[in-house]
């Protein structure tokens, strides 16, 4: 898809076709998005955890509770070393949130790319999701993504017009 048709369309899905399974080409296709990610001084500190075992998925459920998220075909884990991250050196700064979020927002635009559903999820319990994906102490999950074919279609969440956050010359 064309890239500014693909941000327009691009939609956070919370209803999947359970039917339909997500073939581990199409997995790689997303997790290849997100390894070509930029990331500060290229120190790439992101760790991705790709779930399909049913068990797995169930006992996420501790985590983040919502059906749609761990009956979902797939279920990305998105994670970072925070001490691998770059740190500014002014006030200590960790990029690793940052890098994160780059790399996951290629792999959530890949997925759209493909015609596969995703939902950004952060409002889980980390000490949980941590501890049963066995999850090293220096390493953060930071958000979770369900993966597959959507079963519905949401209208587009409204949006702030340009001139309520684009500031020009100064602030
Ligand atoms: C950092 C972040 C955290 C989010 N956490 C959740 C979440 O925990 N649960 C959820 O259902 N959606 C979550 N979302 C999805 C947002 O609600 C969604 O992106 C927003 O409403 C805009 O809708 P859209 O993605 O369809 O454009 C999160 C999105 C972001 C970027």
């Amino acid at each position: 898809m064309e890239y500014t048709e693909l941000i327009k369309k691009r939609r956070s899905i919370r209803k999947y076709d359970l039917a339909k399974p997500v073939s581990e080409e199409l997995v790689n296709k997303v997790l290849e998005a997100a390894r070509l990610a930029p990331s500060a001084c290229n120190i790439q500190p992101v760790h991705l955890v790709v779930i399909r075992d049913k068990k797995i998925k169930e006992e996420l459920k501790e985590a983040y509770g919502r059906e749609w998220f761990y009956t979902a075909p797939v279920i990305i884990a998105g994670c970072v070393d925070v001490d691998a991250s770059w740190k500014r050196s002014y006030d200590n700064f960790n990029s690793a949130f940052v890098d994160l979020a780059i790399a996951f927002d290629h792999l959530l635009l890949a997925a759209a790319n493909e015609g596969l559903g995703t939902c950004w999820i952060c409002a889980f319990n980390p000490v949980v999701a941590a501890k049963l994906l066995r999850v090293p102490s220096n390493i953060k999950v930071v958000a979770l993504t369900p993966l597959g074919f959507p079963a519905e279609e949401p209208a587009g969440r409204p949006r702030k017009e340009l001139k309520e956050i684009v500031h020009r010359e100064k602030y």
